[in-house]
């Protein structure tokens, strides 16, 4: 295929991934936006395979028919609340794969004896991105899935990253004055892998999804950088695309973290040694139970209710129920509203996607800033399987993983009602004091069973 035609089908590709970017930006627009993504994709991959720089197809096959089997059978075991793992995981892939093909084109031009500044400098840049995503990612997946729960931090680890990333510098110098060395690229590499794992490392707590937003974003950077190695414009572009979403959507967990992302790296904040007070001081005595029929008399009188969903809801599977209830209440003349935290859950829109699939009007979700201000003159609300995100210790500096993290102020509406099996804490670990507050009410049990209780009770009262 001519290249004029491959560039002008690369260009095409490019436009229809931006346009699927706008999609995205909007849930009424998501599922075209995916559409024009992965249409771009197809073009892209055909375009690719056509060009006649392909040697043999055989090896590209193979990878794609092994790739696809691994792939599906992850995506199709995972269940929906460890999506960030597999997410994590896939990353890595991302980074690895740039590590792995600027490897082999640097073999390939060092055999011909070529190798330009520009070629070194992105060969370089490509391995150790790649690197630090790759085994940045693993560990995320690792502490994620909860097989490593200790986070190690200090002096020692932050002067150890310094020293790698200055390494990583200087092996990238040493492949510039002298591009044939592969032993300068596999040190910058291993120099990277080790960057990536110790970076990870002291980061725990609720900062993780800025991580996996950051290593996202990484991948994308990797990604550009190998496309600079091989000259392929689409991958420049594709790769550069993924680099600045991911980097907005890291800033925007930043924000919703409180957090800089010079913090979440170097702060040590995430698992910091918290005196938050054990389950016994902040429970004991104070814990009201209460029963379905009992907040179906609340909602009698009530006006105004706010839902606010969290993990518990994704792991029971309760957004059907939800929505039954919620239809339930407004058809007695209750302004019902969904507050929505923007890391409840384990994902990025985790809750807006559950809500959606339920078929909940968007208009009624409501993000954390513009609802907080009106949970005042709220008389009930319905905390399902939330923890973290409503936990007023965030509001004090030493509270640990969730310091300094903004919430949704429920604990000031007039009553309380939090659905959840017992008084065990959230991802961050550490108890929540809403549970204890004169103006709340536990109601026990599993959410969707919960809820469906709920929903009888309100439909009797
Ligand atoms: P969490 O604080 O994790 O609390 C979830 C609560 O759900 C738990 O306390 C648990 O209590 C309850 N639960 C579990 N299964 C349940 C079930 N079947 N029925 C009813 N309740 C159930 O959740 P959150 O408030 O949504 O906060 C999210 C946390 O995850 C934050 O700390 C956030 O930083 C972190 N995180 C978020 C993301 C993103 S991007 N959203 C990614 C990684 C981590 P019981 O066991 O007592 O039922």
């Amino acid at each position: 295929m001519q290249l004029t035609l491959i560039n002008f089908a690369y260009l095409v590709a490019s436009v229809l991934f931006i346009l699927g970017l706008k999609g995205l930006t909007h849930p009424r627009t998501a599922v075209r936006g995916n559409l024009l993504g992965a249409l771009a994709m197809l073009l892209a991959v055909v375009v690719t395979l056509l060009d006649q720089r392909v040697v043999t197809f055989e090896y590209i096959l193979a990878g794609i028919v092994i790739g696809a089997l691994i792939g599906s059978a992850f995506a199709a075991r995972i269940p929906m609340t460890s999506m960030p793992e597999l997410v994590a995981v896939f990353n890595g892939f991302g980074g690895i794969a740039s590590v792995l093909v600027a490897g082999a084109a640097l073999f390939e031009a060092t055999d011909l004896g070529a190798s330009s500044v520009r070629f070194t400098i992105s060969t370089a840049a490509s391995g150790i991105i790649g690197a630090v995503t790759f085994f940045g990612s693993l560990i995320a997946f690792l502490k994620l899935a909860e097989f490593v729960k200790k986070s190690w931090s200090g002096g020692a680890i932050k002067m150890l990253n310094v020293l790698l990333s200055l390494g990583c510098l200087g092996a990238s110098a040493w492949l510039v004055i002298e591009p044939g060395s592969y032993e300068a690229y596999w040190l910058a590499v291993a120099l990277a892998a080790l960057l990536g794992i110790f970076l990870v490392v002291p980061i725990g707590g609720a900062d993780m999804p800025v991580v996996i937003a950051f290593l996202n974003s990484c991948s994308g950077l990797a990604a550009a950088a190998t496309g600079f190695v091989l000259g392929n414009n689409i991958l420049i572009i594709a790769g550069s695309l993924v680099g600045a979403s991911g980097l907005i959507l890291t800033q925007i967990m930043c924000k919703a973290m409180n957090r800089s992302l010079g913090n979440v790296f170097f702060g040590g904040v995430g698992d910091a040694a918290t005196d938050v007070g054990s389950d016994e001081e902040v429970y004991a005595g104070k814990v009201k139970s209460t029963s379905a029929d009992e907040v179906a008399m609340l909602f009698d009188t009530a006006r105004r209710v706010v839902i606010v969903p969290g993990y518990g809801m994704a792991v029971a599977q309760a957004q059907h129920a939800v929505r039954d209830l919620a239809n339930e209440l407004e058809t007695r003349g209750i302004d019902v509203e969904y507050a929505i935290h923007p890391v409840a859950g384990r994902m990025p829109g985790h809750m807006n996607v559950l809500l959606a699939e339920a078929e909940v009007p968007y208009e009624k979700l409501v993000e954390m800033d513009v609802i907080n201000p009106s949970f005042q003159q709220t008389d009930v609300v319905l905390v399902i399987g939330a923890n973290d995100v409503v936990n007023p210790l965030a509001r004090q500096a030493d509270s640990g993983p969730i310091a300094g993290m903004p919430i949704l102020d429920v604990d000031k509406a007039r009553t309380v009602v939090v659905v959840k099996r017992s008084l065990s804490p959230g991802f961050a670990g550490i108890p929540n004091p809403l549970f204890a507050a004169d103006n709340s009410l536990m109601f026990f049990g599993s959410a969707k069973e919960a809820v469906l209780d709920l929903v009888a009770a309100v439909k009797e009262s």
